[in-house]
């Protein structure tokens, strides 16, 4: 058995673009630990790679949800209401940017430009824990993945920081609503590590290098460590955090120089 048990407990992660995301390796990590899943994928040109990823799990459902279409995220929570009547947890792990807005000056971001990365990577929360909630009848656990850009400058993330400082705030907005119906809501913040998004980011390998110098533990982060804090926010061994920006990030974030 893995160290902590979901089974019987049912849940679902939004973000699996491939076998690098930080969202598959935290269905990876609770499907070990005995859950039952519904991933969710950006769109069809995902589908047959999403679908190779889980072709060995039994209990495992995926949908088609791109997180701009409030409707289709509705249609979603309903579908997985009639699949499994209750769940225990969500996991957000999406976000997008114009590659154009994470490399020049951030005095250069187009209106156009902050609205799509606000609204894909930050809003998107919102609806789907107003969904998830009506779900969540024992209470449940909501997580969500934010970066440290949120409250230090990282040159070349740009605009991603503002959405990640509002996502942040989500938390803690939604953390306030929604705990005295148990419902946890909490954002990893993990170290740089090597996914699609990431590779967009301009200077995402000085942020690895710098991370890896600086950090107490020497090295970076790790997916599966990600996986871990995740499946921990998910269990009832977190059951008193709420509203919390956990970082996982080899201990950066306390660094001065
Ligand atoms: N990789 C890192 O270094 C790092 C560090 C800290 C935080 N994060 C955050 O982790 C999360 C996951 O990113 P990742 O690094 O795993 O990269 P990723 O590219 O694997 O995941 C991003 C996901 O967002 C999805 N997405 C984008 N637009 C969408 C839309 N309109 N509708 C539905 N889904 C959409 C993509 O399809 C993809 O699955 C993001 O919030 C990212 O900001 C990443």
């Amino acid at each position: 058995m893995y160290p902590i048990d979901l089974s019987g407990k049912n849940g679902i992660v939004f973000g699996v673009a491939n076998d690098k995301s930080i969202a598959w390796s935290i269905a990876e990590t609770l499907h070990k630990a005995g859950a039952n899943l519904a991933l969710t994928y950006q769109n069809e040109r995902l589908k047959s790679r999403v679908a190779r990823l889980v072709e060995q799990w039994d209990n495992v459902t995926l949908w088609e949800c791109d997180v701009t279409d409030s409707k289709q995220i509705g249609e979603v929570f309903q579908e997985l209401k009639g699949r499994y009547g209750s769940i225990s947890f969500v996991v957000h792990s999406v976000a997008f940017a114009n590659r154009e807005d994470l490399l020049g000056a951030f005095s250069e971001t187009s209106r156009e430009g902050f609205m799509k990365a606000l609204d894909v990577s930050a809003y998107s929360l919102i609806p789907i824990a107003k969904y998830a909630a009506p779900l969540m009848v024992e209470g449940g656990s909501i997580v969500t993945i934010t970066f440290h850009a949120s409250e230090k400058v990282y040159p070349g993330y740009n605009v991603m920081g503002t959405a990640k400082a509002a996502l942040e705030n989500e938390v803690k907005q939604l953390a306030a609503e929604m705990g005295p119906n148990e419902i946890r809501v909490n954002a990893l913040s993990p170290g740089p590590l090597d996914t699609l998004s990431a590779r967009g980011i301009g200077g995402f390998l000085d942020m690895k290098h710098v991370h890896e110098q600086r950090s107490p533990l020497r090295r970076n982060t790790t997916h599966e460590e990600v996986g871990d804090a995740a499946l921990f926010l998910c269990s009832q061994l977190s059951s008193g955090i709420t509203g919390t920006i956990l970082p996982v990030d080899g201990g950066y974030h306390i660094m001065g120089i």
